[in-house]
This record gives structure tokens, sequence and C-alpha cells, in this order.
């Protein structure tokens, strides 16, 4: 997930794994699902190097949870892949990015959504008119301005997961390139930022 996703909005600390837990196979919001299996959290790492002095704010916006036990996975909910090496999702590849974010007409959505968004090369996501070379290589870029395609508020610690083309007849996998970090309020006008799950490999390992 996103480490600013574990921080407390009234003093800045972090969860603790007993206030929190996971839900697998979730769909709606405020429904909880008849098969949705909640899982109790054993563990958080947030990156070492997250909002600490000298990195810059929202640079490694990352963190683990260990959850207590094998989950279940129920209504065809799967855990993705992480990647294997430090190699990051090729530019304008399409990806897809899911959340209960906010949508063009609701501060959220109830059912879980997902879009198809190009990955954008970090070159061209630090021009001027965009982020002006505030992303790192902790951070990675993905969405499309025309159409507007984007994650938005609600959206951050979701997956940003891109396909792995396998061998023919192989079943499909999906890989976790991205976590939903932090974007444009609007969403749409300018590509939104992801934190770099394979950057990071050897910490996640
Ligand atoms: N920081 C936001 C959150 O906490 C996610 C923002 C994603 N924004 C975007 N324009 N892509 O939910």
């Amino acid at each position: 997930t996103a480490a600013h996703c574990l921080r407390k909005f009234d003093n800045g600390t972090f969860y603790d794994p007993d206030e929190i837990y996971i839900a697998l196979g979730a769909h709606k919001l405020t429904v909880r699902g008849r098969l949705e299996d909640r899982v109790p959290v054993r563990e958080i790492y947030v990156h070492p190097k997250y909002n600490k002095p000298h990195v810059r704010l929202w640079a490694y916006d990352m963190a683990l949870i260990r959850i207590s036990r094998v989950g279940r996975f129920p209504n065809a909910s799967l855990p993705a892949c992480i990647p294997e090496n430090t190699l990051e999702p090729h530019d304008s590849q399409t990806c897809i990015v899911a959340g209960w974010g906010k949508t063009a007409d609701s501060d959220y959505s109830n059912s879980l959504l997902q879009a198809e968004i190009p990955i954008v090369s970090r070159a061209d996501c630090n021009v001027k008119r965009y982020w002006d070379n505030y992303l790192d290589r902790s951070m990675l870029c993905a969405g499309s301005v025309r159409p507007e395609r984007s994650s938005c508020q609600g959206d951050s610690g979701g997956p940003l997961m891109c396909p792995r083309d396998g061998r023919r007849g192989d079943p499909q996998q999906w890989v976790l390139y991205g976590v939903v970090s932090w974007g444009p309020i609007d969403c749409g006008d300018k590509p939104g930022v992801y934190a770099n799950v394979a950057g990071e490999i050897k910490w996640i390992k």
C-alpha cells in the first residue's frame, strides 16, 4: 500500500496492526460482501525513506502489510505478482489501476472500479507543464490527459498492475508496478504519480 494511507490524520503517527484489517474479495465499499475475507494484520513496515529529512515529500510512498494468516481470496480476487527485478514497465504500455476513489460525478465509488491507463516515462512526466522535475526514481508516472484517464482522490494505496507477457496458453499474470500515491487535484489534467514498486524490490524482499 501507500505509506501515506497508514498515517493518521490527527497526529501523523502510523496505524498499528491491531487498528486495521485487510478485506480480501471486497467489492462494495459500504456493504460487507457475503464471502469477503477479513484478515487481521500482523505487521506494518513503512518504507524507511518515507517522509525522512533530506528526502523529498511523497518519495518512497510505500508500505508493506503482513497479514496474520493465508488469505482465502474469495469473489474471484487474486493476489498480483511483485516484479522479479528492478525493471520498470515500458513507456506507453497499458496498465490497469483500480480503486474506490473519486469519479466524475461522486466523491467516491461504492463499487470497485478499474481504468486502463498508459505508463508515462519519467522524462515526459517531469516536463515543466506537468511535474517539473519533481519525480525521482521512487516514483512512476501513468495516466492520459486526452482523454482524461486517471486515478483520483481515494484511490491511494491501490494497485497499478501491468500484464506480464506469458507464453501462449499460459494464464495471464498481473504484476504490481505501482501504488497510487498523488496527482493533480482535478485528477485528469496531468498524469498521476505512483510509488515505483520495481525500484524498491530489494527492500520489499
Ligand atoms: N493522494 C490521493 C489519495 O490519497 C490519490 C491521488 C491520486 N490522484 C491523481 N490525480 N491521480 O487518495
